[in-house]
């Protein structure tokens, strides 16, 4: 092989240097399943059912200083939970990692939980070769970015690089599992000079990724498969590499599976939307026998906590979110002052357009809709302002789960890791981009031993 010129992405200190012995990752899992357990009461109750929450009696200073902090506060601080940032050098463990002191200030203890997840939560870079380097020094032609958002084109660089080390090692061809258009394949096919195969289950996608193919002269082919089924895993096999990135929970997980069964190369996963991996009487159902072993009971809830960050979402997205949960909370309110109950009831999913009525109108449309009792009469700028005021205090003490989406993560991550392990494979896994790129920024490398 070559000598690369190495390369890391962002190299901004997104996560915490990583000390000279990195426990297992069968070990890991297991400590970090036991610290997140032990913080079961701050992470699971969730601020908008209930006016307060059990973990405010113990933390009296930290509960009352989140219940003021501003919408920008709340944003800021949210900003800094989900491995951006970091000093600690020493490896986590949870001995280091326990709740704060009741007499810290509200924000001492906020900072004390912050710093015990990125702690627990560290991970190294994944090593990258930038594709220009490996092909002859020359940057991407625009080509290949047409049709590529900005930050998209950020992430499949990112991705593809941390691909490049091992382009070489027998690698005949190049599948991009559940491919879109296919930009990420298309790269990784400009820079590696191998053939690639876009894989997905839309037709309309593949026709523009072998249009986009023939145009930037990168050799790809499409196959049109549903990536759950034995026809697609057929695509793996000694000599394929396989790029994943983010296809959704059980499509990721079929990649890995499927190809450590078939014996492919390599296979490079980022996941997301774990919530969608397969489930078990309503529990997430661990992939690997140590993540089995850990106990750690999720539902699908709180499973999806792994990925509710907004860290990169776009104003125009964050405002829409803002309005959903305080119209959500207003007519929460409404509709507990209707009952004479203290409960949450959920109006279930609803569709877009109903949130860019007006609150009044809002609240007829959702009790036509689901039969959830309301006054006979209210004010409804005084209860949309009152639904601002809950959403708001739903924010701020829902900093207190934003601290365990990150170890969450990492946790469902060493899951998949253990899997492969398990399979007799050897796995490197770590951030392959820094987090405003995209949060979704984790990664494992499985190649056969
Ligand atoms: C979130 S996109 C990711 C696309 C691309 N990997 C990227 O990072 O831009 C998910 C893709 O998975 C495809 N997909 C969803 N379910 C699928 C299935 N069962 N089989 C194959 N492709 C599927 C969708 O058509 C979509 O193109």
């Amino acid at each position: 092989m070559p000598a690369f010129p190495l390369l890391y992405y962002h190299n901004q200190g997104i996560n915490v240097p990583m000390p000279d012995s990195i426990p297992p990752a069968a070990e890991r899992i297991q400590q970090l399943a036991a610290w997140i357990d032990d913080h079961r009461h701050l992470w699971e109750p969730r601020a908008f059912i209930a006016e307060r929450l059990p973990w405010e009696k113990e933390w009296p200073l930290l509960a009352e200083w989140l219940r003021g902090l501003s919408d920008d506060e709340i944003d800021r601080l949210d900003a800094g939970l989900g491995g951006m940032g970091g000093s600690e050098t020493r490896f986590p463990t949870t001995r280091d990692a326990g709740p704060p002191p009741r007499a810290a200030s509200g924000p001492d203890a906020f900072a004390m939980l912050a710093a015990a997840s990125r702690s627990v939560s560290a991970l190294p870079r994944l090593r990258a070769v930038t594709p220009s380097a490996l092909a002859g020094q020359a940057p991407p032609p625009r080509l290949l970015r047409h049709q590529v958002p900005a930050r998209k084109w950020s992430q499949i660089q990112a991705f593809v690089s941390v691909s490049a080390p091992l382009w070489r090692s027998g690698t005949t061809r190049i599948v991009e599992w559940c491919s879109g258009k296919g930009h990420l394949g298309r790269l990784a096919g400009w820079a590696s000079d191998l053939p690639v195969l876009h894989l997905d289950r839309q037709k309309a996608l593949l026709a523009a990724a072998e249009r986009l193919d023939r145009a930037a002269g990168v050799t790809g082919t499409i196959r049109e498969a549903d990536a759950l089924t034995a026809g697609a895993w057929e695509e793996f096999g000694p000599g394929i590499g396989a790029l994943g990135l983010h296809a959704c929970g059980a499509l990721n997980d079929a990649l890995l599976e499927e190809g450590a069964r078939r014996g492919a190369a390599w296979l490079i996963a980022a996941t997301c939307c774990y919530h969608k991996s397969q489930l078990q009487d309503g529990f997430y159902l661990p992939r690997s026998n140590t993540g089995r072993r850990c106990d750690l009971r999720l539902d699908k809830h709180q499973v999806r906590l792994a990925i509710y960050d907004e860290v990169v979402a776009r104003p125009r997205m964050r405002r829409a979110r803002r309005r959903e949960m305080a119209y959500r909370a207003g007519f929460d309110l409404l509709h507990r002052q209707a009952t004479g109950t203290d409960s949450y009831a959920s109006a279930g999913p609803l569709p877009p357009q109903l949130f860019r009525l007006p609150f009044g109108e809002f609240c007829a449309a959702v009790q036509e809709r689901t039969q959830l009792e309301l006054p006979a009469a209210f004010d409804a700028s005084q209860a949309l302002v009152a639904g601002e005021e809950w959403a708001r205090r739903t924010r701020a003490l829902g900093l207190i789960r934003g601290v365990f989406r990150r170890p969450l993560e990492v946790w469902l991550l060493l899951d998949r890791v253990c899997r492969q392990e398990e399979a007799g494979r050897k796995v490197v896994f770590g951030t392959f981009c820094h987090p405003c790129v995209t949060p979704r920024n984790l990664a494992l490398i499985s190649t056969p031993t």
